[in-house]
């Protein structure tokens, strides 16, 4: 048995392949472009993202075929194609592209968060594909008259690879849980969600299971069965071996991603954070999860190092003495806005006690504190709404870095296993391809468990402030932005 899983990521394609004990082998791995054509608009050649992923099937079947494959998306990003000939008509919005802020700000004015809140669960913010949707339908004068002919398509990347890759125009509900156009309780396009963001419900896919028969991919001669498709967050806390509630992953990346699995049928929308759909097998009813993101983490870190505060990242693994926070500084890591839970995309980094005897090196430490402040403030969050149960599981960039992840323990105050496998979005759409067509991939979490050390009244009054500094800093800068 042999499952493929296609990792089409903000950054990168991978393609990797899972025999049943879960060792994996990378068939296929490639970076592709990032454009950025204006300020705060973020954009990927649909074109290129699919060639990367046929490029995947391609390195499957050369390498002696498989079993079933499936696909883990990144969320949010969404383009428009031509329904005839599948020729995108723009590029990929990308989940990080802001262009759209001055649409939400007018919806917020508007009072439709309470809308977007009750059906989709979501609040009004640029990241999720509505908006992004809306502005193709209204900007893009060829996507106009496609639509007017009736061969316009829309959709998140996932919908236009199996279009293009099954001939079958689907999305799977946990990534449609990420537009804000689904309604959350009916799990079906929300007409009232798509005539506020004005995207024409029909021009949207069928929404799928994120597992099951999802078509046959036809590459050369060879056909594999697609038995999975997921946005690759979601896949991630499966491949982390989230299954019961209260069981939380944070991949650390761009930005960083926690996820729990939740027990109510459907989350409510509180306390900032998202509830969302984490996955849903054929014929079984959708389970639940509640999602807090950090917007910026190595975001922020390649941010320090291009200013400077460090070269090389051997000196960021490793500091000696009181944290930055015993010693008053603190860094407000809000360079792209404050995402879960303050929703404030005007929000912007700041540094609070700053002193003439402040280092370089004290400046980078306070950054790597700041985002673990952050993520421990989306986990407080977290476990008001649903109870987290120890040990959070962590991966990605960030989470190799022994000293950040020590430091984050120890302000979760809680366990933390430190997983040392680097494909979980891979496991986790590979582990649900594989149970889709019979089988399973049976592998125990790998990786070691950090204990936190007790916190010194020092660290606990430096959370406190920290807290502190983002909630005044983000109200600041809200009360600012709505008094120009
Ligand atoms: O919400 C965006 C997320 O899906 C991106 O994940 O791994 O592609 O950066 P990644």
């Amino acid at each position: 048995m042999r499952i493929l899983a296609v990792d089409q990521g903000t950054t990168s394609t991978r393609g990797i392949l899972f025999d049943q004990d879960g060792r994996s082998q990378t068939v296929f791995s490639r970076e592709h472009r990032q454009s950025y054509p204006q300020p705060g608009w973020v954009e990927h050649d649909p074109g290129e993202l699919l060639d990367n992923v046929r490029a995947c099937f391609e390195a499957a079947a050369a390498a002696g075929g498989v079993t079933a494959a499936g696909i883990a998306n990144q969320g949010e990003s969404c383009l428009a194609w031509d329904a005839d000939d599948g020729t995108p008509v723009g590029p990929v919005i990308v989940w990080q592209d802001s262009r759209t802020a001055g649409d939400i700000a007018r919806l917020k004015a508007d009072g439709a968060e309470a809308m977007t809140l009750a059906r989709a669960g979501l609040p009004l913010d640029p990241y999720f594909s509505a908006s992004k949707l809306g502005w193709i339908v209204r900007n893009n004068a060829h996507a106009q008259e496609l639509a007017a002919s009736g061969r316009l398509r829309l959709g998140t990347t996932d919908a236009f690879f199996r279009d293009r890759l099954t001939g079958r125009f689907e999305t799977d509900v946990a990534t449609a849980s990420r537009t804000s156009l689904l309604n959350l309780d009916t799990c079906q396009w929300d007409d009232e969600l798509c005539a506020l963001f004005g995207v024409p419900i029909d021009l949207l896919p069928k929404i799928t299971p994120t597992s099951g028969a999802l078509g046959t991919v036809v590459s050369g001669s060879v056909g594999t069965s697609l038995t999975a498709s997921i946005v690759d967050q979601q896949a991630a806390l499966y491949g982390h071996r989230c299954r019961q509630p209260g069981d939380v992953k944070i991949t650390f990346g761009t930005g960083a991603f926690a996820l729990t699995v939740a027990s109510a049928e459907r989350p409510p929308s509180q306390g900032g954070l998202l509830p969302t759909i984490a996955w849903q097998k054929a014929g079984a009813p959708p389970v639940y999860a509640l999602d807090g993101g950090v917007y910026t983490v190595s975001a922020a870190i390649n941010w320090a190092r291009s200013v400077g505060l460090f070269e090389d990242f051997d000196e960021i693994a490793a500091f000696s003495g009181p944290t930055a926070a015993e010693r008053g500084l603190y860094f407000v890591p809000a360079l792209a806005g404050l995402a879960c839970p303050h929703w404030d995309r005007d929000a912007r980094g700041s540094w609070l006690g700053l002193s003439l005897d402040t280092t370089r090196q004290d400046m980078v430490r306070a950054v790597l504190e700041g985002i673990a402040f952050r993520m421990a403030e989306v986990i407080d969050a977290m476990n008001a709404l649903q109870p987290i149960s120890a040990p959070i599981t962590i991966d990605g960039g960030m989470s190799a870095n022994a000293h950040f992840a020590q430091f984050l323990t120890d302000t979760l105050a809680r366990g933390v296993r430190v997983s040392d496998e680097p494909e979980l979005s891979a496991l986790g759409v590979a582990m649900q391809a594989a149970e889709a067509a019979g089988t399973a991939i049976d592998r125990p979490p790998q990786g070691r468990t950090l204990t936190p050390a007790p916190q010194s009244a020092m660290l606990r009054e430096g959370f406190a402030s920290a807290r502190q500094a983002v909630q005044t800093f983000g109200a600041a800068l809200t009360a600012q932005t709505a008094a120009s």
